[in-house]
């Protein structure tokens, strides 16, 4: 198994730790996040966690949830999440993040949004000293606005693509039926909480994946003396 692996699945197993019996969870998505979610069914298929919901984040946690037994209940039945568990594809020095990389940041920003509290699983691969320098920002835009969309940012200082698919022709489509530009703005992100609600403002523009002030602890997978090791960073 590769380093980056071990790193993930060492995280994953550390944040089910934090869930207790009865708890209402958010499921996040990505290779991390499906990693926790197989660590939670362990949990409560074999009886040590009891009366767990999840809430879903996208498509894809939602079947690797059913397959595995895990009892669903919908973003719009519940007024409040106890703790939603997801990654991230960089987090910086204050605990901003990029997340986006599965195209799934809608949807996972409503549930960290609910959540009283949102703990975030990455491997060390994911820090970073200044946002945007290499991961690009994913945005969320309606398919009849991905050029204007693009034009417009282009205009920002950034660059952007549409994000296109593999194993099928053509871009990659949202949960919701939307497409993605990736943005790459030229001196990265310096102010997050500004470029989030800039893009967001931008017609035709649905979310992007800076998740700003959502955060206070961090569970980071690393590799010491050959061995995966867990280090919990908190605000
Ligand atoms: C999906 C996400 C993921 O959490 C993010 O891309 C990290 O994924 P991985 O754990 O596979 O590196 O935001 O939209």
């Amino acid at each position: 198994m590769d380093l980056q692996t071990l790193m993930k699945e060492a995280v994953a197993e550390a944040a089910v730790k934090e869930i207790s019996d009865g708890m209402i969870v958010g499921l996040g998505s990505g290779s991390t996040a499906a990693l926790m979610i197989k660590n939670l069914a362990l949990l409560i298929n074999s009886g040590k966690l009891k009366n767990i919901q999840g809430v879903p984040t996208s498509f894809q946690s939602e079947v690797l949830a059913l397959e595995l037994g895990i009892p669903l209940v919908d973003l719009t039945s519940v007024s409040e999440i106890d703790l939603a568990i997801d990654g991230a594809d960089e987090v910086d020095n204050n605990f901003q993040l990029i997340k986006g990389g599965g195209a799934c940041h809608v949807r996972e920003k409503l549930v960290a949004t609910k959540a009283n509290k949102l703990l975030i699983v990455v491997d060390e691969t994911k820090l970073v000293d200044d946002l945007n320098k290499e991961f690009p920002l994913p945005v969320e835009v309606l398919p009849v606005a991905w050029k204007q969309v693009k034009d417009t940012i282009e205009n920002m200082n950034a660059v952007s693509s549409l994000r296109m698919a593999n194993k099928k022709a053509g871009p990659v489509v949202t949960d919701q039926g939307n497409l993605i530009l990736d943005v790459l703005f030229k001196e990265g992100i310096r102010n997050p909480k500004i470029v989030e609600s800039e893009i967001n403002n931008l017609p035709g523009v649905l979310e992007n994946g800076l998740f700003v002030d959502l955060t206070e602890k961090v569970l980071v997978g690393k590799i010491e003396n050959n061995s995966p090791k867990v280090v919990s960073l908190c605000k």
